[in-house]
């Protein structure tokens, strides 16, 4: 009685410490994914999310091998999860279908490929490609907290995007967002925040860093009069951009100019800090940079012209607006 007592609790002992396990991983081809590039593996990848969303654990990854490609439709990964850490690593390479009649959307959904809803703490890293045919790679939206993003590899297409935030009056807040270790190759924007006029809220707290850029149209871009249409009105609200911080930005403009921060009048980018940054304009042009109502850490207004910005070979350090 005593012995299969024991045993009992043993074996619950067992079963708590294979459901407990404390790092779980999902891999998409344990749900089913080919990732020979025709098939269509969404719906593995909805199960293997729904089982690392549901993980009660401190961390859980969804695993994207390597060496193969997984054809995906628009797809949400929806929140909130279980898990206090969500990881997708993904290693190998998405595409999406390469018509865009051949996309299958539901509801109104057909302008976001992969889109992550209401996920906190979500990690999104790896060595794969993700390849949707255009617009951004990655577009960061309201209600965005504590998010990582790195070792990704982007291009063509809009490149890495905050926003847009604040159209139609709306009160957007995104923080916390620290992009890294990537790549953007033939990208039409690099990384770029983006911004109505007549917004309210903030997008704060960013993080740039080691950023390589190959012949991207406009490597730095923070955009406070997004606009897709002719007749945009300047506001006297917008969303409050502020402590952005640009580490280590490397690589080639296709444009002349590589950087620009075109903020708010009634609510300039604060703290904006550019921090060791190396881009080159294609041929012989030098590149040049475009800034207006942007103060750095100590609250002054500073012309990137003042600090060197313009340097023969586009070399910049120190820190500014
Ligand atoms: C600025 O943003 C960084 C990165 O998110 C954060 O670590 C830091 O605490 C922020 N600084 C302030 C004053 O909020
Ligand atoms: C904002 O930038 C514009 C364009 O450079 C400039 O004319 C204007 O004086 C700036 N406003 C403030 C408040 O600095």
């Amino acid at each position: 009685m005593e012995a299969s007592f024991s045993l009992f609790f043993v074996f619950i002992l067992s079963l708590l410490a294979v459901t407990k396990s404390d790092n779980p991983v999902f891999d998409v081809l344990h749900y089913g994914a080919v990732g020979d590039g025709q098939t269509d593996d969404t719906n593995a990848f909805l199960e293997a999310w729904k089982s690392t969303c549901a993980s009660d654990s401190s961390s859980s990854t969804m695993h994207v091998p390597s060496y193969k490609t997984f054809l995906i439709q628009p797809l949400i990964f929806n929140g909130p999860c279980n898990s206090k850490g969500v990881i997708v690593q993904i290693d190998g390479n998405l595409v999406a279908p390469i018509e865009p009649s051949n996309w299958k959307c539901e509801d109104d959904n057909c302008h976001r490929w992969i889109y992550f809803h209401k996920v906190d703490g979500l990690k999104v890293r790896g060595h794969g490609t993700i390849d949707g045919h255009g617009d951004d790679c990655i577009s960061i939206g309201d209600g965005t907290s504590n998010l990582k993003v790195s070792n990704i590899i982007c291009g063509p297409g809009h490149g890495i995007s905050i926003g847009s935030l604040g159209k139609d009056g709306a009160n957007d807040e995104v923080e916390y967002v620290t992009v890294s270790d990537s790549v953007l190759i033939g990208a039409t924007n690099g990384v770029r925040i983006k911004t109505w006029q007549g917004g309210r809220g903030y997008a704060r707290n960013f993080v740039f860093e080691r950023i390589l850029f190959h012949e991207t149209s406009n490597p730095i871009i923070i955009d406070q009069y997004y606009c897709d249409h002719e007749e945009c009105i300047t506001s006297e609200s917008a969303v409050q951009i502020s402590n952005v911080t640009y580490s280590k930005m490397l690589g080639t403009s296709r444009r002349k100019i590589a950087v620009t921060l075109k903020c708010s009048e009634s609510h300039p980018c604060r703290d904006i800090v550019i921090d060791d940054m190396a881009i080159f304009s294609r041929g012989e042009n030098e590149a040049q940079y475009e800034c207006s109502n942007v103060t750095g850490p100590d609250s002054e207004p500073v012309s990137l012209l003042a600090t060197g910005f313009t340097d023969r070979i586009g070399r910049t350090t120190g820190r500014t607006g």
